[in-house]
């Protein structure tokens, strides 16, 4: 039912954590399912993802997808970042089973919610990212 790739998200996911005074920080949940996954970014004076850690109470495929996805912004600038959709961080798994597609959706939201944070904080505004519900 799951790749080798998310098998081994899931068995050992990168990133797994908080970061103290983190530049952005999301929270968000899953209507669906009502699993939540919270995103910790440390974004440099450059505007780059130095680091990022995240913290998820959801089922295998969440722990896979936000696992593959911080791995997919470490180091990446915030336009980077962006275009990790859940598409791209399902390809990168090489799929996922179609019922647990949605569980891709909390990485990208949460992401997007951790630099909705940091925009507000640093009055700055990113293109393409609207605001959380
Ligand atoms: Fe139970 Fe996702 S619905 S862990
Ligand atoms: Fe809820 Fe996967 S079942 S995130």
């Amino acid at each position: 039912m799951y790749t080798e790739k998310v098998m081994d998200h899931f068995e050992h996911p990168r990133n797994v954590g908080e970061i103290e005074n983190a530049s952005g920080m999301g929270t968000v949940g899953n209507a669906k399912c009502g699993d939540i996954m919270r995103i910790y970014l440390d974004i440099d004076e450059n505007g780059i993802i130095n680091d990022v850690k995240f913290k998820t109470f959801g089922c295998g495929a969440a722990v896979a997808t936000s696992s593959m996805a911080t791995e997919m912004v470490k180091g990446k600038s915030i336009q980077e970042a962006m275009e990790v959709t859940n598409k791209a961080v399902c390809e990168a798994l090489d799929g996922l089973p179609p019922v647990k597609v949605h569980c891709s959706l909390l990485a990208e939201e949460a992401i997007h919610a951790a630099l909705w944070d940091y925009a507000q904080k640093n009055g700055i505004e990113i293109q393409g990212l609207k605001k959380p519900k």
